[in-house]
Formats: C-alpha cells, structure tokens, sequence
C-alpha cells in the first residue's frame, strides 16, 4: 500500500535578513493507494515545498507525513521524484543518467543496463540510450528524468510541473502518456501543475492551495471516467469542474461557478469566470 498521509504539515523558511518566513501551514491531505492527484495553487504558496516534504528531502517543523502508514525516511527510495528541469548530468549518456540511482542503491552494472533499457523503452526513448542530454529535445529530457525517477520502482510518483517547458500538443501526448504509464506502473502520482486543464484531465482529484502560508482550500473530485483520452477535455464534466478549480483560485464560491459552467457554452464561462495572470499556459481554445 502506497497511501500518502500528510498530517498538519506546517514549514517555515529562515529569511536571509532574518525572521522566518511561513509557507506551509498546518497543511493536511490524504492521498489513497494508486491514486493521481493534482495540486494546483499560486506562485509560493509551496507545492514545491511539500513535494520535497513528501519525498524526504525535507523535515517539517510540525505535522508528519507518512506512506503507507510509515513515516518518510530521508530521500525516502519508495519515492519519486521529477523536477521541473529534467536535471540530468550532462556528462553521463542518457541510460547512465536513468541508471544513476540503481548504481547508487548498489545494483550491479548487468542489472542497471537491464532495467535502464527497460525504462527507457517505457518512456520511449529506447533509441537515444547513448546520446548525452544535450544532444536530447526537451520534451526527451523529461522523458529520461521521469524514467530515472522510476528506477527504483517507486511506490510514489512526485511530479513538479513536469511538463510545463512543453509546447502545449506535446504536453497534451505527454499526459496521456503518462496516464499509460500510471496504469502500467500502478503508482500514486502527485502531479503540481499550473495547469488546470493537465490537473483535471490527469487526476482524480485536484487540490487547491491557497496563496502562502499553503494549506488545503478545495479538494475537488474529477468525475471523468477512465481510460480518458484529450476528448474528454471538451466535455460538459471537464468545464464544470475546471470552472470550479478556477472559481476557488479566485477565491469566489465554487457552486455558483459550476453551475453557470453546466448552464452556458465553455469558452463564455472561461472567459466570464477569467483566469488569474499568474496561472494557467495551457488554456485551451480561444
Ligand atoms: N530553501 C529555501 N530557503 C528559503 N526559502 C525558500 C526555500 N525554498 C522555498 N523557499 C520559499 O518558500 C516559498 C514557497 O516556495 P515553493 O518553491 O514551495 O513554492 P511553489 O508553490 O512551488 O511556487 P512555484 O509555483 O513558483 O513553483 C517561496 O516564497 C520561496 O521563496
Ligand atoms: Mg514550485
């Protein structure tokens, strides 16, 4: 079981002139097993922050947080985690890279060039093994970053707005892809995106930070069936529930949103509720 718990998740920050700057704020989530669920919310309102919380790279001040009912360890290896830049060493080949963390958890080498190979297969990029990364697109960057971050075989997918250097019909390809990969995987994914769009196509439930110090202002259930293909995002369910994401962005009660989304045509409720200017590149449609 691969259950996340975060339990009043509280975090501060030493200021360089001093005082301490508050950023997570008695934050408290569930996430089930084999669950993908989305955080969206304001610049510095730390989802960055509580990934690094989740993955144990980072101890909280107060609060715990817990997979499958133990604690996080240090860099915790039931854990995953993709950075918004792929991060990959430019002096290693692309299957070094995906191989890094095996070599480190002391796998031998037959064994890293194996699962490596594999991996790479999965996020299809078997055929660039021994490029260097900055013979690599972006978009094959972040493949090689989400294969390594999979090495490991992770019970725990942390996703840090991975695909937003993307353009937006790469990024469209990439999370259907990576729903494929969820369902080949089986990992619980927390996906932090600046796009609602991603958000509500990928999860089953979407996350609404507030403005700092984060904590949980909306948990809104995706009523999308699964398998679900880019189609989906044209739907009646789609607008109503990203009209709602958007209205708690906004901080203007969610029920009156939705139900104007269901009443008029998309784009009209798009255009009426808006779209704050520091949130979503990937808006759809004109
Ligand atoms: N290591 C650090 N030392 C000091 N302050 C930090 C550190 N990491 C983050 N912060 C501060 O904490 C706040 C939250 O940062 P965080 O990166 O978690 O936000 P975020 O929600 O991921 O933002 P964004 O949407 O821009 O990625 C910011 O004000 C940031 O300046
Ligand atoms: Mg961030």
């Amino acid at each position: 079981m691969a259950d996340i718990v975060l339990d009043g998740v509280t975090h501060s920050f030493a200021q360089p002139g001093g005082g301490q700057l508050l950023v997570l704020d008695a934050l408290s989530l569930q996430v089930a097993d084999r669950q993908v669920v989305a955080i969206v919310g304001p610049n510095g309102s730390g989802k960055s922050t509580l990934l690094r919380i989740v993955a144990g790279l980072l101890a909280p001040d107060a609060g715990h947080a817990a997979i499958g009912g133990l604690a996080v360890a240090d860099a915790d290896p039931r854990v995953g985690l993709v950075f918004q830049e792929p991060r990959l060493l430019p002096w290693r080949t692309t299957l070094d890279n995906v191989s890094f963390p095996l070599e480190l958890a002391g796998v031998g080498a037959a064994a890293r060039r194996r699962r490596a190979t594999e991996l790479l297969g999965l996020v299809g990029i078997a055929g660039f093994a021994s490029a260097y990364p900055q013979q690599l697109s972006g978009g094959m960057r972040q493949r090689a970053a989400i294969a390594r971050a999979l090495a490991r075989e992770p019970s725990v997918l942390l996703l840090d707005e991975p695909f937003s250097a993307l353009d937006s019909l790469t990024r469209e390809r990439f999370n259907a892809e990576l729903l494929d990969l969820w369902q080949r995987t089986g990992t619980t994914i927390l996906l932090v995106t600046h796009s609602i769009s991603e958000a509500v196509f990928v999860a089953d439930r979407v996350i609404v930070l507030s403005p700092r110090p984060g904590h949980v202002i909306a948990d809104v259930p995706v009523p999308l069936p699964r398998p679900r293909s880019t189609d989906a995002l044209d739907g009646a369910a789609y607008s109503s529930t990203a009209a709602t994401i958007r209205a708690y962005l906004h901080g203007t009660p969610a029920d009156h949103a939705a139900e104007e989304a269901l009443a008029a045509p998309v784009h009209d409720v798009l255009d009426r509720v808006g779209t704050p200017a520091w949130f979503d590149p990937f808006r759809r449609g004109g």
